[in-house]
């Protein structure tokens, strides 16, 4: 995990805080309450319509999570008048049932299609929020309730409505408010059943729901570009669509609608647009948040006039310009301002600025802004501040001693900088409310301990330290005293030994201490973190076995690297069933023995990496029943025998299979190759977008797997961070024992990237097939004994940037266009029959294509291509997965045009 995963759950979690404080849950309803003296009596059908809606739930006290919820049904008494039962509210007049608000009240059991609660047709107002209706769907009947002005089923946890939200509920053509979201507590939670709304419905919704005002969608899936219609809305006050997995164009006219208060659209990765000078007519706009979406441009200047805007949250897109301090003078409400990850530049100039008209911003996220140079200093002068992001940015010098008198605040992060210069434990002693501390990661800063560190009061509430690159030579000993520490980041600092007391601190969840010097053996007391998540003892000099405890010690471990040490012996044998291990990388050890097949019990493992360690062991084919395994990586090991994935065994999520430098033995027959049938894209869209998008939720987007490479002549590929893995799909059998014709079949895995067969036994031509498989960048068929022409269909393959025939038999002509105009000659050598304009053996029976040789700048034209295309898609840590593969599918594009224009 990273420091940007901690700080949004963090961020997440003081939402889901806030909630409760500010009852956030009537922010979607207004209705007025209106204190009446006398009243008329309740309708005695009505009633019993009541009591029989209570009778469809139980009481629990789980149901709820607001902490101050009680069951308001108790009072539901047949002999007394509803109109006096807690939570009920009656028209003066007429007597009937106008208002039901039954939120948080640990209701619990399945909404019934027919409930008697559709018979009251005088409803105006319905507020069944935070209760658990048991995953049942919104009866469609809700159409029913033709006077509904406010419908509040929201719902916070895991998701406790599901399916599909009726089209019935565009009929309620009174509503003014409608809020169906969903508040997720953690991200990483396996949130299965997500309401839907189709497009259709929301459309419908907006054409007869003319009146509304509110609309809150958040983490409901619309999957559907956003319909222009929502312009006709001019009563919008608040629309809150996060997390819909909206794509397409952001209708710019919703910037016109001028009783909007709060706009929420984040994290929808693909949702893309600008922001038109009109926004500065919003004047009552007090909340704006796109973060993590695909906006561009510049933030327009009218936007800084807001003087109503208390959240401006626009981390997490493409903005771009220059932003000065004083352009933020205006916002005297501005509260929170969240800037990180943007292609922006920042306050160049500060020193005009009047401080003290600063606003009074609690959090500021500023991180990855270009910011250059000395900190700034008006920081300082921002003395509310309780959450600090300055991190990745350039800023130089030694960190001011004034970030250590913020005493509000509890989140400082200044890791990936370049600040240098000691800090002494006791600068932390004000701030006493921090729980994150980031300093780690490119500064150069030294600690400076002291003997004594039992009574410095360091910050001792801290949760989480990032401490990497801080030049430690020992483990720093005030950790010792940090009871709350849950994440210790503290890798590539030059640590030898881990002291015993670590393996006491039972909470913690991330121990990263990759990248240092450790020696000896793994103590088997680090099983005693029970609570552990995240364990990286990569890249250390370990030595001895590992303790047989570490597969089954903590049933909520999901990354465990021990790669790149000494370690020796077998691997743990025991993973108990239930585990949570997503990641295990004992890579480049001195690992040996048979892989254990309780590894069938991590269910939710996606990378299994073995590579480089002396595994003796038959093809592992029962992983094949491991439902989300992506990646296997056998590499350079010992494995014999027959690749083969019985029944049952079908690798469903399979990206990169690497078993390349075995002893792997047979011959290549289709139905091994329909091992591998997860690497055929069957819907494309579902490959680019939905697929995508399951995964943005866990920890596999924040970890680094740079230790994991896939070599292969001349092309060294780092699956560098988790998003390759939802893109990059690879196999690589090489240098094994293989041989017979590669089947035809090969070419239908078109959802391959890589494809690496060198240096075995393969005989036959080239299939034709190959042709097909048009996102490969990596062909490598090399030093086999290939014989046949060269397809001409591979010339179709436009991505193809790597390419290697070279020692086979081939004959015949070299294809002398597409990408073939810009592989060099070594790719071809070794086989004396085949010839080509730039082998010295000529083609003198086959006439040439008039095509130009390619100039040196075209060449290197499409060899950045390639590292284009990859870059790109790191580029899009920031902005999400989505849009980074949005971003290289478009950049794939363009240069693909370029390259057609060329030849
Ligand atoms: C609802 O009532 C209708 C008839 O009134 C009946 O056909 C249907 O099965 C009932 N549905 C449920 C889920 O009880
Ligand atoms: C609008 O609501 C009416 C009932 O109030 C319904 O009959 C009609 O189908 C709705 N229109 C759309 C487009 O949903
Ligand atoms: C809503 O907008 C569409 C297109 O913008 C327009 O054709 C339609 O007439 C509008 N409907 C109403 C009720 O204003
Ligand atoms: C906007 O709000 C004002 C003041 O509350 C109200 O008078 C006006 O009708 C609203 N405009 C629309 C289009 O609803
Ligand atoms: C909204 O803002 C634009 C540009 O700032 C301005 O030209 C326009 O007159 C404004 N419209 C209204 C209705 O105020
Ligand atoms: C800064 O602003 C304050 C409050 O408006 C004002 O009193 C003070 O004179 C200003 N200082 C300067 C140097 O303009
Ligand atoms: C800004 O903060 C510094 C340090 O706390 C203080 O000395 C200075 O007076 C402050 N300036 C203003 C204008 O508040
Ligand atoms: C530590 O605390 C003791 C007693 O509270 C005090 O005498 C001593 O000076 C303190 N040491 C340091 C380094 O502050």
């Amino acid at each position: 995990m990273t420091l940007m995963g901690l700080l949004c759950s963090l961020a997440l979690s003081t939402q889901f805080l806030l909630l409760f404080s500010s009852s956030l849950f009537t922010n979607c309803l207004s209705l007025n309450d209106s204190t009446t003296t006398h009243h008329h009596e309740c309708h005695q059908h009505e009633s019993n319509a009541l009591l029989s809606f209570k009778q469809s739930f139980i009481i629990s006290k789980y149901a709820s999570y607001n902490p101050f919820s009680y069951p308001k049904t108790l009072s539901w008494i047949p002999t007394t008048d509803c109109c006096l039962w807690d939570g009920i509210e009656c028209d003066e007049l007429t007597g009937h049932v106008i208002s039901i608000d039954l939120s948080s009240s640990q209701l619990y059991g399945s909404m019934d299609a027919n409930s008697t609660l559709f018979s009251l047709v005088h409803l105006q107002s319905l507020d069944l929020s935070d209760n658990d209706f048991n995953h049942s769907q919104i009866p469609a009947r809700i159409g029913h309730l033709s006077q509904l002005r406010h419908l509040n089923l929201s719902q916070v946890g895991e998701t406790t409505l599901s399916g599909e939200v009726p089209t019935q509920i565009s009929h309620l053509s009174n509503l003014l408010s409608l809020d169906l979201r969903i508040y997720i507590e953690q991200l990483d939670n396996p949130f299965i059943n997500r309401l839907q709304l189709k497009e259709s419905t929301l459309r419908s919704l907006i054409q007869n729901s003319t009146r509304l005002e509110q609309l809150c969608l958040d983490f409901v899936t619309i999957s559907s570009s956003l319909p222009h219609t929502l312009t006709n809305l001019t009563s919008l006050q608040k629309l809150s669509f996060s997390q819909c997995e909206l794509y397409g164009e952001f209708p710019i006219g919703i910037f016109s609608l001028a009783n909007l208060t709060s706009l929420n659209f984040a994290e929808n990765q693909n949702l893309q647009g600008t922001l038109p000078a009109s926004i500065g007519n919003l004047t009552n706009l007090a909340y704006l948040n796109l973060e993590d979406n695909s906006f561009h441009g510049e933030i327009p200047r009218s936007l800084f006039g807001l003087e109503n805007l208390v959240t401006l949250h626009l981390a997490s897109n493409l903005f771009d310009g220059r932003l000065t301090l004083d352009m933020f003078l205006k916002l005297k409400m501005l509260n929170v301002l969240e800037l990180s990850f943007n292609k922006l530049s920042l306050f160049s100039q500060n020193r005009d600025v009047n401080v003290t008209i600063l606003p009074p911003i609690q959090t500021l996220g500023l991180g990855w802004c270009n910011l250059a140079g000395e900190v700034p200093t008006w920081i300082m002068n921002l003395t509310t501040l309780s959450f600090l992001d300055l991190s990745r940015n350039n800023l130089q010098g030694e960190i001011p001693y004034f970030f250590f008198r913020l005493e509000h605040l509890t989140v400082l992060d200044l890791s990936g900088n370049l600040l240098e210069g000691q800090i002494e434990l006791d600068m932390l002693s004000k701030l006493q409310k921090l729980t994150i501390l980031g300093l780690g990661g490119g500064n150069k800063l030294y600690f400076l301990e002291g003997k004594n560190t039992s009574n410095i009061t360091f910050p001792s509430q801290i949760q989480s330290l990032i401490l990497s690159s801080c030049n430690f030579v020992h483990f720093p000993n005030f950790i010792q005293h940090l009871q709350e520490l849950t994440d210790l980041f503290i890798s590539d600092n030059s640590i030898k030994t881990i002291p015993s007391w670590l393996w006491n601190k039972t909470t913690l969840q991330t121990l990263e201490l990759s990248n240092n010097l450790l020696m000896g053996e793994i103590s088997p007391f680090i099983c005693n973190l029970q609570s552990l998540v995240y364990l990286d003892l990569s890249s250390n000099n370990l030595v001895g076995m590992i303790p047989s405890c570490l597969g089954s010690f903590s049933q909520s471990l999901q990354y465990l690297s021990l790669a790149g040490n000494k370690l020796t012996g077998n691997i743990p044998q025991t993973y108990v069933k239930g585990n949570a291990l997503q990641l295990i990388d004992f890579s480049s050890n001195k690992l040996y023995g048979q892989l254990p097949r309780a590894l069938v019990n991590c269910r939710m493992l996606e990378v299994l990496a073995v590579s480089h360690n002396h595994f003796n062991d038959s093809f592992p084919f029962w992983l094949g029943s491991l439902p989300k395994l992506k990646v296997v990586s056998l590499r350079d090991n010992e494995f014999h025998g027959a690749i083969m994935c019985p029944l049952k065994y079908t690798f469903p999520q399979l990206r990169i299979m690497d078993l390349s430098q075995n002893g792997f033995s047979m011959k290549l027959t289709s139905e091994i190759i329909m091992c591998f049938k997860s690497m055929i894209i069957s819907n494309k869209r579902q490959l680019e977008f939905k697929d995508e998008i399951n995964y943005s939720g866990n920890l596999f987007l924040d970890i680094d797997l740079s230790s994991f490479s896939m070599s292969n002549k001349g092309v060294v590929m780092d699956y560098l961070g988790g998003q390759y893995l939802h893109h990059m799909v690879a196999i690589d059998l090489s240098s094994n024992k293989i041989y017979g014709e590669i089947p035809d079949i090969m070419g239908s895995l078109n959802r391959l990237v890589v494809l690496n067969l060198s240096n075995n036994m393969f005989t036959g031509s080239i299939p034709s097939s190959f042709g097909k498989l048009s996102n490969l960048e990596v062909l490598d068929l090399s030093l086999n004994s290939l014989s046949g022409n060269i397809p001409q269909q591979l010339t179709g393959l436009t991505f193809l940037d790597f390419f290697n025939v070279s020692f086979n038999n081939l004959s015949g002509p070299i294809p002398e266009n597409g990408q073939f105009l810009t592989f060099d000659d070594n790719s071809f050598e070794g086989n004396k029959d085949l010839c080509g304009i730039r082998l010295l053996k000529k083609c003198e029976d086959h006439p040439k294509l008039p095509l130009q040789k390619p100039d040196g700048d075209q060449d290197s034209e499409s060899g950045s291509f390639f590292e284009l295309y990859w870059m790109v898609i790191l580029i899009g840590y920031g902005g999400g997965l989505v849009a980074g593969l949005a971003l290289g599918n478009a950049f794939a594009i363009d240069v693909f045009r370029l390259l057609e224009k060329i030849f």
